[in-house]
C-alpha cells in the first residue's frame, strides 16, 4: 500500500510517500524560513498563503522522488491539528479533496501523535516496544505522554506557559539572533560556559510532571537588559549555554521522573527541540545511569515532517478511523 502524507500545521509545507511496512520512499519539506525571518516570528496569514503556493509542487516532488503517481496512492493522510488553522486547512483540505476525487480513504492526524510515533520510522533495532514514555518538545508543545499503543496516548504532564522551543526562539529574539532561534542558540552555546550564569529551573511541585519556561525567559531578558543599561557587553555565548543548560536539565529530569512514575523502561523524545544535541546527549547519559533505554529519532524526523504523519495516519486507518469531506481541522489538540 502506498501512502501519501501531508503536513502543513505551521510554517513548513511537507509531503511524504510511505509503504505500509514503514519504508519512507520520499520525504520533502519546504521551509518558509525566509518569509517569516524578516518579521522575527511566524505571520499566520503569510504562512497559509505560502502553503497554498507550495502544496502541489511539494506533493509532486514527493511523488516523483518515490517513483509513484497519484494514481498509485491508496491512502492519503494529513495533519488535522493542532496548529495554525489557516495553515492546517490547506493541507487537510487538499488531502480530503484528493481522497474524494480518487475515492480512497483519508485520515486526519493529530500532529502530537506524529511526534510521539516518529521514532517508529527508525530501523527495527532502534525502535522501542510499547509502552514507553515520550517527551514531545517543539515550538508549540512541551508535554510528556505515556504511549500505550500506536493509537493510545495518555498525557502525563505539560507546560503551563511557554513551550521549550518557544523559549529558545524568544531568547534568540532578545539576543538579535534571528528566527528560528533554537539551532542558532544551540550553536552559540557550544562556545559558551554553561555554568557562567545561574538561570532558574522551574521544578514546580515535588514530582510534578508539568513544565514552566516563562520565568527562565524573563530571567534571561532581565540579564540582557541589565548588561545593556550598564553598557556592559552582552556575553551572548555564555547566555546561550547557561539558558540551554537550564532548559535541558528540566526536560531530562522530568522525563526520567515521568518514566519512573509510569513504570516504563523506555524513554523517547520527539519534536523540533529533540534535535538539540545537548538534550540528546544528556538524556542518553541520564537514562544509562538510571537504567532506562533511550530512543532518539534522527533529526529529520524530530522537526516537522510528513513521514511521521504518514505513519500515524496509517495506524489510524488500521484502527478504522477515517475522515469525510465535512471533517474539520482543530487548532488545539484533544491529547493535550
Ligand atoms: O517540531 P518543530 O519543527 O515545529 C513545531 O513547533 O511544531 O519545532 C520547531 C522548534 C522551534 O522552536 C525551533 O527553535 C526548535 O524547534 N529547534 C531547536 C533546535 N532545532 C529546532 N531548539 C533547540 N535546539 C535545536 N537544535
Amino acid at each position: 500500500m502506498f501512502i501519501l502524507a501531508i503536513e502543513t500545521s505551521c510554517d513548513d509545507t511537507a509531503a511524504a510517500v510511505l509503504e505500509a511496512d514503514r519504508r519512507v520512499l520520499a520525504s520533502v519539506v519546504s521551509s518558509q524560513f525566509e518569509v517569516h525571518a524578516q518579521f522575527g516570528g511566524i505571520v499566520p496569514e503569510l504562512a497559509s498563503r505560502c502553503h497554498i503556493e507550495a502544496i502541489w509542487p511539494v506533493v509532486n516532488q514527493a511523488l516523483t522522488d518515490a517513483g509513484v503517481s497519484l494514481q498509485d496512492i491508496e491512502l492519503i493522510t494529513a495533519t488535522r491539528g493542532p496548529g495554525l488553522v489557516g495553515s492546517l486547512l490547506v493541507g487537510f483540505t487538499f488531502a480530503k479533496a484528493v481522497a474524494l476525487v480518487r475515492q480512497i480513504p483519508c485520515t486526519g492526524v493529530d500532529h502530537l501523535a506524529g511526534h510521539l510515533l516518529a521514532i517508529l520510522l527508525e530501523k527495527e533495532e532502534q525502535r522501542p516496544t510499547f509502552p514507553y514514555t515520550a517527551l514531545v518538545v517543539s515550538g508549540g508543545n512541551t508535554s510528556l505522554f505515556a504511549v500505550d499503543s500506536t493509537t493510545e496516548f495518555r498525557l502525563l504532564g505539560r507546560t503551563r506557559d511557554d513551550a521549550a522551543g518557544e523559549a529558545f526562539d524568544k531568547v534568540a529574539k532578545l539576543l538579535d539572533l534571528g528566527y528560528p532561534g533554537g539551532p542558532t542558540v544551540s550553536r552559540l552555546a557550544k562556545q559558551g560556559d554553561a555554568d557562567a550564569i545561574s538561570f532558574p529551573r522551574a521544578w514546580l511541585a515535588k514530582d510534578s510532571l508539568d513544565f514552566s519556561f516563562s520565568g527562565l525567559k524573563t530571567s534571561v531578558a532581565n540579564y540582557v537588559n541589565q548588561c545593556r543599561q550598564k553598557d556592559r557587553p552582552v556575553p551572548t555565548e555564555d547566555i546561550c549555554a547557561s539558558f540551554e543548560q537550564a532548559v535541558v536539565d528540566v526536560l531530562v529530569e522530568k522525563t526520567l521522573c515521568a518514566a519512573e512514575q509510569a513504570g516504563h523502561q523506555q524513554v523517547v523524545i520527539g519534536g523540533g527541540v529533540a534535535a538539540n544535541n545537548k538534550l540528546r546527549q544528556q538524556l542518553k547519559a541520564r537514562c544509562a545511569e538510571a537504567g532506562f533505554r533511550c530512543f532518539t529519532p534522527s533529526p529529520e524526523y524530530c522537526t516537522d515532517n510528513a513521514a511521521m504523519i504518514g505513519l500515524a495516519g496509517y495506524f489510524q486507518f488500521i484502527a478504522g478511523s477515517t475522515v469525510g469531506p465535512d471533517t474539520d481541522a482543530f487548532s488545539r489538540s484533544p491529547l493535550n
